[in-house]
């Protein structure tokens, strides 16, 4: 697939704040989009991942340094079986696929998330797909899979206690630096716009620690559906926001 340029015309025509570095998307709608179109669930997940490789390239043209992706929830083990291996192979079948052309295009891959109930044959090739582009620097490309942010900061904690425990580290030097550093996302810039496709205004557990001063930009149009055209109107809109950080 070709690459998509974003529209320069348009651009900077309303919008004079700076572009987002780190860009997240929450990409929900799949199962209503196929609901729609009389077929099973798992063909919207299918749609999905065309869309999402779209937007890797717009993120890419955009000189976005960070795209993290919501891929997988700790709460959608709570679907039907056969939707969550439509899901595992979507997965496999992305890295798999996808990992050349991402190499070759600069991409640095990251799966932020629990290990734990993900088999040994997903595990590798996430192994393999960080360890082949982690000199990468064009996009890093973090996509949350079996991740939830209540599990994160949980995990936090239970690293941080023990540490305490075994004298590493005092409770009074447990600041906001020191909590970062046991979280997934240690080293990394917390996202500057979420995007929440579908229509639903709600995190659903992503990234809880590090929305805490995101932008939220939400739309209607359903996963699948997320062209070039609504990433910029995304972009524009973050673009006209007044980050205030709880300055004046
Ligand atoms: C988002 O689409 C993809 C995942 C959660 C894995 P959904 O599957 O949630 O689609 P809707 O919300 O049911 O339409
Ligand atoms: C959030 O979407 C999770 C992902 C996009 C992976 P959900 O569809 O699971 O969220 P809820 O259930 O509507 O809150
Ligand atoms: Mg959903």
């Amino acid at each position: 697939m070709g690459r998509i340029e974003p529209d320069d015309s348009k651009k900077n025509e309303t919008c004079e704040g700076e572009m987002p570095s780190h860009v997240a998307i929450i990409m929900d709608g799949n199962g209503r989009w196929a609901k729609a179109r009389h077929m099973p669930r798992i063909f919207g997940h299918n749609a999905g991942v065309e869309a999402l490789r779209n937007i890797v390239h717009c993120a890419i043209n955009y000189n976005i340094e960070i795209l993290t992706i919501y891929a997988f929830s700790t709460e959608n083990w709570r679907r039907p079986q056969d939707e969550i291996d439509g899901l595992f192979a979507l997965l496999k079948q992305f890295v798999r696929n996808d990992l050349t052309t991402l190499h070759k295009n600069g991409v640095r891959i990251r799966i932020q998330g629990r290990r734990e109930g993900l088999n040994n044959e997903i595990l590798s090739l996430i192994d393999e797909a960080e360890e082949k582009t982690k000199n990468n620097n064009k996009l890093t490309l973090v996509i949350c899979f079996n991740y939830g942010g209540q599990a994160e900061i949980l995990d936090a904690t239970k690293a941080i206690a023990t540490k305490v425990l075994s004298g590493e580290i005092k409770v009074d030097e447990i600041d906001i630096e020191t909590f970062e550093k046991h979280l997934n996302s240690a080293g990394w810039s917390h996202p500057d716009l979420i995007i929440r496709t579908a229509g639903e205004q709600r995190l659903s557990n992503f990234l809880m620690w590090q929305s805490a001063y995101s932008e939220l930009v939400f739309t209607q149009v359903l996963w699948p559906d997320f062209e070039t055209k609504d990433f910029e109107m995304a972009i524009n809109e973050f673009k006209k926001r007044k980050r205030r950080f709880g300055g004046i």
